[in-house]
């Protein structure tokens, strides 16, 4: 699902960035953008990276 509009940047772009390495929300909008225009996605981008960096954490990439 699209997260930013504005960028149109899914939910899945995010995910697979944070699993590639990118550990924080402030790299993911650097990056792809998110959060840079209107800022609405700003909260959900920011639980989803979360989520994101949890689950890479503990479930490492097989
Ligand atoms: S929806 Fe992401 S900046 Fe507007």
């Amino acid at each position: 699902m699209y997260v930013c509009l504005c960028k149109a940047v899914t939910d899945r772009q995010i995910k697979e960035f944070v699993n590639g390495g990118a550990g924080t929300f402030e790299d993911v909008c650097k990056e792809l953008g998110v959060a840079s225009q209107c800022g609405k996605c700003s909260q959900l981008a920011q639980n989803i990276v979360e989520t994101a960096v949890k689950k890479a954490h503990f479930e490492p990439a097989v």
